[in-house]
């Protein structure tokens, strides 16, 4: 195990264990990155009753049911010290490496984490092992992300995106058993600042913090930020954006890349 985790967290300086550096992204991540209900409750339902829980790549600490006893994993140090006081206890650890024998938990939760992992198979063999009931894993369809009008105006980060959220196949065959895939729409007001997030406010995305909660701008080159800024900035100053998106601005809800994906065993 020691090898296994030495070798995968070579990368960031904080113990950041994925393909993001979270000592430098992983800064106001959770002012922008607040669990949204409508996500917490559906995470919820597929829990089922389940008592015990491991939260896989918890980070900051968001879907972590309160009413359950969790166990959160997280290898980056940055996210763990964004962990608010009174959140469950904290093992630095990494997906492809648990310190917890066979069917240790009831269930096992891994939230917009899965794209990081570096060996996907592994992560999910070792998830799978450690729960005995459901394993709850929330992660973007690599196929649906065009659907968003950023893929015009940042294309480089859709492309980015699409090159690291496995294919939901890949997700389903990792875990085995059976597996259920529920599309979750994403709300007008959605309080969790992943890109889709702001489907009908493109204001927000002007923020560079907004930006930096979400990892795949972080892979892009300064000179694709820089004309995504201006092009959007001077398409909302036109009117040109709310020409074509405008209805987004009213539209409830998003149908957009996300998914809720269960396993069970
Ligand atoms: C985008 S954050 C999501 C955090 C939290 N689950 C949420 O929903 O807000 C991804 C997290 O996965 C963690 N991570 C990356 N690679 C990992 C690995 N191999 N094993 C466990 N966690 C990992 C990162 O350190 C980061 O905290």
């Amino acid at each position: 195990m020691r090898d296994q985790r030495s070798r995968i967290d070579s990368l960031g300086a904080d113990g950041s264990a994925g393909d993001a550096d979270y000592s430098v992204i992983g800064a106001g991540y959770s002012h922008y990155r607040r669990p949204e209900p409508a996500f917490a409750d559906a995470i919820r339902a597929a829990l089922g009753d389940a008592r015990t829980l491991v939260n896989v790549g918890a980070g900051a600490g968001s879907y972590e049911p309160r009413h359950l006893d969790v166990t959160a994993v997280e290898p980056s140090a940055a996210m763990r010290a964004q962990r608010p006081v009174g959140a469950a206890p904290v093992v630095d650890a990494v997906a492809e490496a648990l310190p917890f024998a066979d069917r240790t938990f009831d269930a096992a939760l891994a939230s917009f984490t899965v794209h990081q992992w570096r060996d996907l198979p592994g992560g999910l063999r070792e998830v799978r092992r450690v729960a005995r009931g459901p394993v709850v894993i929330l992660t973007c369809d690599p196929a649906a992300l065009r659907r968003s009008w950023l893929s015009e105006y940042a294309p480089e980060v859709i492309a980015t995106e699409a090159g690291r959220y496995p294919p939901i196949a890949d997700v389903a065959a990792g875990l085995g058993g059976t597996v259920t895939v529920q599309q979750l729409p994403i709300p007008l007001a959605c309080v969790d600042g992943l890109s889709e997030a702001y489907y009908g406010r493109p204001e927000a995305l002007l923020d560079a913090g907004a930006r930096r909660a979400n990892s795949a701008w972080s892979f892009v080159d300064n000179a694709a930020v820089v004309r995504f800024e201006e092009t959007l900035r001077a398409d909302l100053a036109s009117g040109r954006w709310d020409d074509r998106y405008g209805h987004l601005r009213t539209q409830p809800t998003f149908e957009g890349s996300l998914r809720l994906i269960v396993g069970l065993p």
